[in-house]
Parts: structure tokens; C-alpha cells; sequence
């Protein structure tokens, strides 16, 4: 139980926190912690030398007080379309990497990966109530659009230089769902931005468009001339902002990848696995998890919303009324061929992309892509991933690998030396890693050396 002195103190905190420079928001949160001073010693250690740069950081949210960094990797040779790419990865879990990195070699050997946009579309919402005729809405609904479209036509002129901004406006009757309720689904081509500010501003735009052509319908009686914007957003399911991509080879080609089966064993057993993740949400569920180590680790590196993109996989996964994995396997004519099919709405320019240094260095080292190549690039690390892990599942199980890492990490938690860290990995080859078991041959090795 927390003493009331504590509560007070966080009651305090609460008022005008935000307000407090960022060394009183550490001093004040520091006060929770057994020993503030190592606290605030160790927040700061993580801040940068150079103030400018860290506070473009702090700016990014709020009420910062320090920054928490999470591993920037590498996984060379991802063969693409048939060209090479060495894509960057920001993932705190061990093996991940790794994995996808094994995933990419082994398919730049079998022609690589192959990758297609969908389609590019993103989706806004304009939801409203409004009491009046049905009819009279949708008789309405042209002269309605003229207006929304003029309204915003300064809002949509760079878009639409580059290719890109209002695709289409239709009107949707959901009266039967929730009285007197009606959106209008909007559809955008945000071209290389994620584009969730652009289009957030069309569709507040497009509600007070409403508000004001309802209010002059002299026509109408005055109940029809009042319409109730409840919301306008932007819809993170982005179904039609869709990229597929692929591996194909002989099954023979398969020879090797496991000890006891031969490539048509080990691309059935494969099948089978992916089919279960398609029939069972439980397994459905940890595979599509493993599909987002991937295609997150890319989304982060280059500043883009993971959040966003995981919602509307997940979201995507679920669109036959049941959740399911996000791959599948074909073995057709002797060939093996796993697909993924992910909506990936994503970003090249714009937002964080831009302004986070590393964002911006990730998008250099992968040759300044475009969203449309960013979104293939980020869906291959998912199969990459998805791959390695099923593979390993169906083979040898998972925890030969991870172990390995997880040993690693146990080692450097236990202050193991170099020496020590060498001896470790050949002593646990053969047996199970736990903290306790690596914690007690360090203390044997260190009785040997005394
Ligand atoms: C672990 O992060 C991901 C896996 O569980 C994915 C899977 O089971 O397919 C290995």
C-alpha cells in the first residue's frame, strides 16, 4: 500500500506538471523512485550532449524527461524485385534480425522476393446525423460534393500536383444501424506521405462544408436545415492501401532446410502450419505477430506509425468475419509459393520520416524509396520473418535460436566476461538456458580461475 505522503506528492504532480521545465518534470518524477538521485543520473546519461538535437527529441511528445533507445540493426541482402537492399530494423527483441536476415539470404539464393501494390488508397470518414428526408440527402449529394470539393481545393493543390488527393466521396445511409446516422467515406491518394494530416484537414473542412450548406436550405424545414457532425477522421483500416508479396521455388529446391524431411516433407509440413494459423485464432494470432516483428521493425526505422499499421493488419486479418493469418501456401505443379498480403498505409516524406535523423538515414540507406517501395520493402521483412519462424517451428522448434540470444543477453546482465561469454556458449550448446543455470556456471568459473 502506498503511504498518503506518496499520494499527496503524486496528487501534486498532477496539477501543472506540464508547465514544469523538463530538469523540475525529472526532480518531481524522481521523487517516487527509492533513489532519486541514481534516477535522474541515469535519465540524464540518456540524453544527448548536443541541446539542439535533443530537443528536436523532446519535441516530439511531451512531458519528456528522457530518451529510451531501442536497438538500430541491419538485414543486408534483401533481394527485391531483383534488386538488393539493406533494410534497417529498430527492434528490442533478440533473434529478430537475425532471423529475417537468415530468411532474406536463403531466398536471394531462390530468386528473391517477389513484391506488388495492390492498390493505394486511404479512407477518411465524415460521420453525421441528420433528421431529415433520405431522399432529399442523396438528391442533394452532387450539389453537396461541387461544394466540398471547392471548399478544399487550396487544401488539395500540392496533393493534386503530384498526382494525388480526392479520389472519390460517396454517401452511406447507416440509418439502419444507428437512427439518422450517415457517413461520407472519403477516399485519398496521399501519393509519398502517409498523409493523416492532410487528410484529417479535408475531412474537419468537409464537416463545416455540411454545416454551412444544410444552414442555407431555405427549402427545407428548419430541422433538415441542422445536421450533427458527430466526428471526421481518418480510417486506419486501409484495405485498399494494399501490398502483396511473395516467395516461389521447386520444392526440391527445399532440400536441406530440414534434417528429416526432404523438400516436398518440409514445404507440406510448412503448408500445414500456415493452414492451422488460418483455422485457429489462438495460432493466428502469434503468427501474424511474428509477420509485424517484421514489418514494424522497418515502419519504426523509417518514422512511420506502427500502430496505424498494425491496427489495420489485424483489422485486414479478421475481413472474412473470422481473425486469420495474413499469409498463405500454394503447392501447385511441384512449387512451393508463401504469400503475404498486408494493407500498409506508409510514408516516405512528411511527418517523422523527415525529421527524425535516423528516419531520414534509414530512408537514404534504402535508396530514398517511395511509399509504394517502402510499403513492399517493410511487407518482405514481415514474410522474412514470418519464414524464419515457421521454419523454425516445423523444424527444429524455436528455442534452439532464441536461447542463443537469450543466453547472450542473461551474459551481459550477469557482467560476464569475454572469456566467460566463450566458454558459456559451448557449455550451453547441448542444454537448456535459464538465468539461474547460467548464473551458477559463471560462479564455477570464476571458483576455477581463483
Ligand atoms: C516471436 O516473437 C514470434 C513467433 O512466436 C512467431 C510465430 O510463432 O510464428 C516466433
Amino acid at each position: 500500500m502506498e503511504d498518503n505522503k506518496k499520494i499527496r506528492k503524486r496528487d501534486k504532480i498532477k496539477r501543472g506538471f506540464s508547465k514544469l521545465l523538463k530538469e523540475d518534470k525529472l526532480k518531481a518524477v524522481a521523487e517516487y523512485i527509492e533513489n532519486p538521485g541514481e534516477f535522474i543520473a541515469l535519465l540524464k546519461s540518456f540524453w544527448y550532449q548536443d541541446s539542439e538535437k535533443q530537443k528536436q527529441f523532446d519535441e516530439f511528445s511531451e512531458n519528456t524527461i528522457s530518451n529510451f533507445h531501442i536497438p538500430y540493426g541491419v538485414s543486408p541482402n534483401v533481394v527485391i524485385n531483383d534488386k538488393s537492399y539493406i533494410v534497417p530494423m529498430v527492434i528490442e527483441e533478440s533473434s529478430v534480425v537475425a532471423a529475417a536476415s537468415a530468411a532474406a539470404k536463403f531466398w536471394s539464393e531462390r530468386g528473391g522476393f517477389h513484391a506488388e501494390i495492390v492498390d493505394v488508397k486511404k479512407v477518411g470518414q465524415v460521420h453525421f446525423c441528420w433528421k431529415g428526408d433520405k431522399n432529399i440527402l442523396f438528391d442533394l449529394l452532387p450539389a453537396i460534393k461541387e461544394e466540398l470539393l471547392q471548399n478544399t481545393m487550396s487544401i488539395t493543390e500540392k496533393m493534386r500536383k503530384r498526382g494525388g488527393g480526392i479520389l472519390d466521396i460517396n454517401l452511406l445511409d447507416m440509418t439502419d444501424k444507428i437512427e439518422n446516422y450517415y457517413q461520407l467515406l472519403v477516399t485519398f491518394n496521399t501519393c509519398d506521405s502517409m498523409g493523416a494530416n492532410f487528410i484529417n484537414s479535408i475531412l474537419e473542412s468537409f464537416g463545416h462544408t455540411l454545416q454551412n450548406f444544410f444552414s442555407r436550405q431555405n427549402q427545407l424545414d428548419e430541422m433538415s436545415r441542422d445536421i450533427e457532425i458527430v466526428m471526421c477522421i481518418l480510417s486506419n483500416y486501409t484495405p485498399e492501401c494494399c501490398v502483396k508479396v511473395w516467395v516461389e521455388c521447386h520444392v526440391d529446391d527445399l532440400n536441406g532446410v530440414d534434417e528429416h524431411l526432404d523438400g516436398k516433407g518440409f514445404a507440406e509440413k510448412f503448408k500445414k502450419a500456415v493452414d492451422i494459423a488460418h483455422i485457429d485464432v489462438y495460432r493466428a494470432t502469434t503468427h501474424n505477430k511474428g509477420i509485424y516483428n517484421g514489418i514494424d521493425a522497418v515502419v519504426i526505422a523509417t518514422g512511420n506509425d506502427f500502430r496505424a499499421t498494425e491496427a489495420a493488419g489485424h483489422a485486414f486479418a479478421a475481413r472474412n468475419g473470422r481473425y486469420e493469418s495474413l499469409s498463405t501456401v500454394d503447392i501447385k505443379d511441384g512449387i512451393f509459393r508463401f504469400t503475404l498480403e498486408v494493407p500498409l498505409a506508409l510514408g516516405t516524406v512528411g511527418g517523422l520520416t523527415s525529421l527524425h535523423p535516423l528516419a531520414k538515414k534509414s530512408l537514404e540507406l534504402l535508396g530514398n524509396p517511395s511509399a509504394q517501395e517502402l510499403m513492399m520493402i517493410a511487407a518482405v521483412m514481415g514474410l522474412a520473418n514470418n519464414y524464419a519462424a515457421v521454419k523454425s517451428l516445423t523444424t527444429k522448434g524455436i528455442q534452439q535460436g532464441h536461447m542463443k540470444m537469450h543466453l547472450a543477453n542473461i551474459l551481459n546482465q550477469l557482467g560476464a566476461k569475454e572469456s566467460d561469454k566463450i566458454k558459456a556458449e559451448c557449455y550451453f550448446k547441448d542444454k537448456i538456458v535459464s538465468y539461474s543455470e547460467v548464473e551458477r556456471f559463471l560462479q564455477c568459473a570464476m571458483n576455477n580461475v581463483q
